[in-house]
């Protein structure tokens, strides 16, 4: 591909993208089940004092690394301040798992949605926060559609980030892949991951399209609105 695509290890890769990865500026990540989705966003993750994450499919082997606390639900704004202000005073990161720890049955999600709803619409009101959202049509298919895309559309001004992972771009809202400044794709024919890489980068579809195909297995193109800012990183190994 001609623009300058850096080759970046993953130590070089945090050192370019943490002083770019603005408050307020959302995160795509994009490849199919197994693709290393969760360890990606775990990395990035690491980068941000404040994160709330939402996981219908409970807490993985990858996710584990994040060591969120948990909170059932929203504990509530006062309370919820108290928390941050504890962790601060401890030195601790505020790393924290809304709703369950476990995969929650299909019969559960209504409930669940509340509590979801209940937790975005509470950061929404805090500012600040990142939201991990581990799997994004999972919550499509909880009904919370309208609200991830009012995050993805309006959180941006009011410094809130939002950090999702996904398989297929056509299954999840359009904004999913529109509003992110930084979209993190791994190999992959996708054609919508195609056109929407091609835009950003203002390349013809095929040259993109041979890219993502030749991008190495758990090594991630990442494309920020700059279409001079774009890297190949690496992610180091798997550590057991
Ligand atoms: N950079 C890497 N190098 C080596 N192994 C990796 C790398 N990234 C991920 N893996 C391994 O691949 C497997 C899947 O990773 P991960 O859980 O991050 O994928 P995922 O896309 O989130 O999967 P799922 O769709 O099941 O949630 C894990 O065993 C993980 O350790
Ligand atoms: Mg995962």
């Amino acid at each position: 591909m001609r623009p300058q695509v850096q080759a970046l290890d993953w130590t070089e890769f945090v050192e370019w993208f943490e002083p770019r990865w603005q408050p307020g500026e959302h995160v795509s990540i994009v490849t199919p089940t197994g693709g290393g989705k969760t360890t990606l966003a775990v990395g990035l993750l690491e980068l941000r004092r404040w994160v709330g994450t939402l996981s219908p499919k409970g807490v993985d082997k990858t996710l584990r690394a994040l060591r969120l606390r948990r909170l059932a639900d929203w504990p509530g704004d006062t309370k919820m301040d108290k928390l941050l202000d504890d962790d601060d005073e401890h030195g601790r990161v505020s790393r924290y798992l809304f709703g369950r720890d476990v995969a929650t049955p299909k019969q559960d999600w209504p409930k669940l949605a509340e509590v979801y709803d209940r937790c975005l619409a509470g950061m929404y009101r805090m500012g600040g926060w990142t939201c991990y959202v581990d799997d994004l049509k999972l919550l499509m298919d909880m009904g919370l559609g309208p609200v991830a895309t009012r995050w993805l559309v309006a959180a941006r001004s009011l410094t809130l980030s939002f950090v999702s992972a996904f398989q297929f771009p056509r299954r999840v809202i359009r904004s999913a892949l529109d509003e992110p400044t930084w979209i993190f794709a791994s190999q992959t024919r996708d054609a919508t991951m195609v056109d929407r890489t091609a835009e950003v980068l203002g390349r013809p579809k095929p040259e993109i399209r041979g890219f993502l195909e030749a991008i190495p297995r758990h090594a991630w193109l990442c494309v920020g609105r700059d279409p001079t800012a774009a890297a190949v990183v690496t992610m180091p190994p798997k550590r057991s």
